[in-house]
């Protein structure tokens, strides 16, 4: 098998294995929000993904799929438990979420991450061309950077950041945290979602390292002592939104939204898709809504609130408990505010397809996005893109980096249960031409800076960090 220009490294692969009709397993593509973001940037290369497969103990040898190679990494049951459960999302996610949830800081998942991150490096090193580029995705995968460069100090690499950088006073928290840094400056140009988390990156640098930061470049002294710049600094991750406009003119998925308002027993329906996660502000939001109906603010026939909270990380401790606290609380409202006609909240723990998300897009009158902490929230950006007809409300948290581009929707602290229930009355009252004036801007910014420019923009730096490294 040839070798790549460039090599995407990302905890998962691009799809998802199935047993097909005969009982034999394939892969079908995944859903998930940076397989949609990175399926165009892939397609005008001659690319390879190194991921996982998605199911334990699974080794199985790089394939084909619709003109990109797929490196399987490996990952043992022990793997999972203590790098993906343990040190990614028992440590690294609630630290990087403002510990929202309380991190644990356990040394053997460290080394479990050390371990899995070399297996990923290792892979990338193998399956890039000379002087290729590597593209590492998020925060499961932070050490790759520095591994890579050590065994391939030909290649130019790349590191996206998913997720919120945390402050200073927070990072300084992690017993890891010199390594860390360390890890990610492996790469030649490190992309952020927000200038905040660009700004709290280079404060830790600062703080921890004292290598100078000025502007968007870090200089990191090297033992052949030409100091290396690296480029960190922001790029807004997007969505196709052409794809979701083009989904949502389909008249199957027109005629589905319609199907679902008319089942709906309500005159307006708010909508929420998140992830099952403690980020999310689901129990925020839920408290909210539940002091309306009890207030007599809104009653069942005035609106329902869909609730979408697809199942996610079952294994850690944290979203077992959020879960059973969401659904307690679903319960306990639609018992004491549901009728036999009408229903307060309809709760799916449920994944569901892109034609049926957009159909939901379409149907709802306002659509919630209120987590205490998100990186980017690409929910916020498909419900823009499918409205074109500027109808609709986008409720938006400060907090979400979304909220950086989309300034016009009605934005909201999620900790303020008062103020959030003001901003539910309004989203409900909004006049049509308010709607349009909002929604409009919204529109404007998510079809200019599409996912397309996104990986553009970043690939942009790759380039010209090599250039500056082959000029020098
Ligand atoms: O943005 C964070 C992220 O890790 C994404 O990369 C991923 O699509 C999503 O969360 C789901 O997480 P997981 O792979 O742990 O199911």
């Amino acid at each position: 098998m040839s070798r790549a220009d460039l090599v995407v490294v990302a905890n998962r692969l691009p799809v998802d294995r199935v047993e097909g009709p005969d009982g034999e397993p394939t892969w079908r593509r995944s859903p998930g929000g940076l397989v949609t973001a990175l399926e165009q940037v892939m397609q005008n290369l001659d690319g390879a993904w190194v991921g996982w497969g998605g199911k334990p103990d699974l080794d199985v040898e790089p394939f084909e799929f619709d003109g990109t190679v797929l490196v399987p990494v490996p990952l043992s049951r022990d793997d999972l438990r203590d790098y993906y459960e343990g040190f990614s999302n028992g440590t690294i996610w609630p630290l990087y979420h403002d510990v929202i949830a309380a991190p644990v800081y356990k040394r053997s998942w460290w080394d479990a991450y050390v371990r899995v991150n070399r297996r990923f490096a290792e892979a990338a090193a193998k399956h890039v061309q000379d002087g290729g580029f590597v593209w590492v995705q998020d925060y499961q995968l932070q050490l790759v950077p520095q591994m890579l460069r050590e065994l391939r100090p030909d290649v130019t690499i790349g590191y996206f950041h998913h997720i919120p950088f945390p402050a200073y006073s927070l990072f300084a928290q992690l017993p890891w945290r010199r390594q860390v840094l360390e890890g990610l400056l492996g790469a030649d140009v490190i992309g952020f979602q927000r200038v905040e988390d660009a700004g709290n990156f280079q404060r830790s640098i600062r703080r921890l390292l004292h290598y100078p930061t000025k502007g968007e470049t870090v200089t990191v002294p090297t033992i052949e002592d030409a100091a290396r710049t690296v480029i960190s600094r922001s790029y807004p991750i997007s969505i196709d939104a052409n794809h979701f406009l083009e989904l949502a003119q389909r008249p199957d998925i027109i005629a589905r939204a319609q199907s679902i308002r008319e089942q709906l027993g309500a005159e307006k329906l708010m909508l929420g898709v998140d992830r099952l996660d403690y980020t999310k502000g689901i129990r925020h939001r839920l408290k909210a809504y539940g002091e309306m109906l009890a207030d007599g603010r809104i009653t069942g026939k005035d609106a329902t609130l869909v609730q979408i909270a697809s199942p996610s990380r079952p294994g850690v401790e944290a979203y077992q408990e959020l879960r059973d606290e969401i659904e307690m609380s679903v319960a306990r409202i639609n018992g004491d505010y549901s009728t036999v006609e009408t229903t307060a909240i309809r709760y799916l723990h449920q994944g569901y397809p892109r034609e049926e998300m957009v159909a939901l897009y379409l149907a709802a009158d306002v659509m919630l996005v209120t987590a205490l902490r998100d990186g980017m929230n690409l929910v916020a950006k498909e419900y823009v893109a499918v409205r074109a007809d500027n109808t609709g409300v986008l409720v938006l948290s400060e907090f979400a980096g979304a909220a950086d581009e989309l300034g016009s929707a009605l934005l909201v602290n999620p900790h303020d249960i008062e103020g959030t229930k003001d901003i539910l009355s309004r989203s409900l009252q909004m006049p049509v031409a308010e709607q349009a004036r909002r929604m409009k801007t919204m529109r404007k910014k998510v079809f200019d800076n599409d996912v397309v420019k996104w990986g553009q923009r970043f690939l942009d730096d790759m380039e010209t960090s090599r250039a500056r490294r082959n000029d020098a």
